[in-house]
């Protein structure tokens, strides 16, 4: 997988590819960034990267001269290294990502993402050289950064190899379209608070099933929209009418 990140703030990704599960997948090599400043494609002494819009109104607008020659000397060097560049905007006016679109972003190994500042940018990049917007939920951050190492961080971690095995079990969970379920650890007994007896009774496929029952009641109560999504094996339906029965 191969990132170029266009951004004013290129220390950010510091975060990324310095920390963590992410780190570790960067010093194995399975994935590369590059994070190009725009300012570097400007030619006035001041770098100007932004100016007021026309027709008027508050706020700056990115200009399209440095995001354009940043967007095609990084879509070159995915070219030169024999993948199809695809770039992203971030942007509150794209389409949420979900775990799919994560999986298809994964499959495409050149992302261009472009994050962005100010009130926006020259319609006429995104129109002429961005190939989808991507929002991270409906809310307004100051950037575009912190929606790009999101998406990088979901990205990255289903690549082959980012994950040891206790740690891709744990994304089974959301893979099947339901909430994970309650974990605990040692102690048995804190403060009075105990750990549910079924999973100190080493049986294992009760503890699997108490657990799926907790995943369908947490989906149920928080996030009725992902169980109408999808549809429910047969087990799953005689759970969720378990959960009906002990609620009345
Ligand atoms: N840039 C600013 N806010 C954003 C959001 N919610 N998602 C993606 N990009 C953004």
């Amino acid at each position: 997988m191969h990132f170029e990140v266009i951004s004013l703030f290129p220390e950010m990704f510091n975060a990324i590819t310095q920390s963590g599960i992410t780190a570790r997948a960067l010093s194995r090599a399975l994935y590369r960034v590059e994070v190009t400043n725009p300012r570097t494609y400007t030619q006035d002494n001041h770098k100007t990267v932004d100016d007021r819009p026309y027709g008027g109104g508050p706020g700056m607008v990115m200009l399209i001269e440095p995001l354009a020659k940043a967007i095609v000397a990084a879509k070159a060097r995915l070219v030169a290294n024999g993948v199809v560049p695809h770039v992203v905007h971030m942007s509150p006016r794209g389409l949420p990502l979900t775990h799919q679109k994560v999986m298809a972003l994964r499959d495409m190994q050149g992302l261009v993402i472009l994050a962005s500042r100010y009130e926006g940018v020259d319609q006429r990049l995104l129109d002429t050289l961005v190939d989808e917007e991507i929002s991270i939920g409906d809310y307004v951050l100051s950037g575009g950064e912190l929606p790009a190492m999101v998406l990088m961080d979901a990205v990255i971690r289903q690549l082959p190899g980012a994950l040891g095995d206790a740690e891709s079990a744990n994304e089974d969970s959301f893979v099947n379209g339901l909430l994970d379920y309650p974990h605990y650890t040692r102690p048995e007994d804190y403060e009075g608070l105990v750990v549910p007896e079924v999973l100190m009774s080493g049986n294992h496929a009760k503890i699997r099933e108490w657990r799926l029952k907790q995943s369908l009641a947490l989906t149920r109560a928080k996030r009725p929209d992902l169980l109408a999504a999808r549809s429910l094996t047969k087990e799953e339906a005689r759970l969720l009418k378990e959960i009906d029965a002990e609620s009345h």
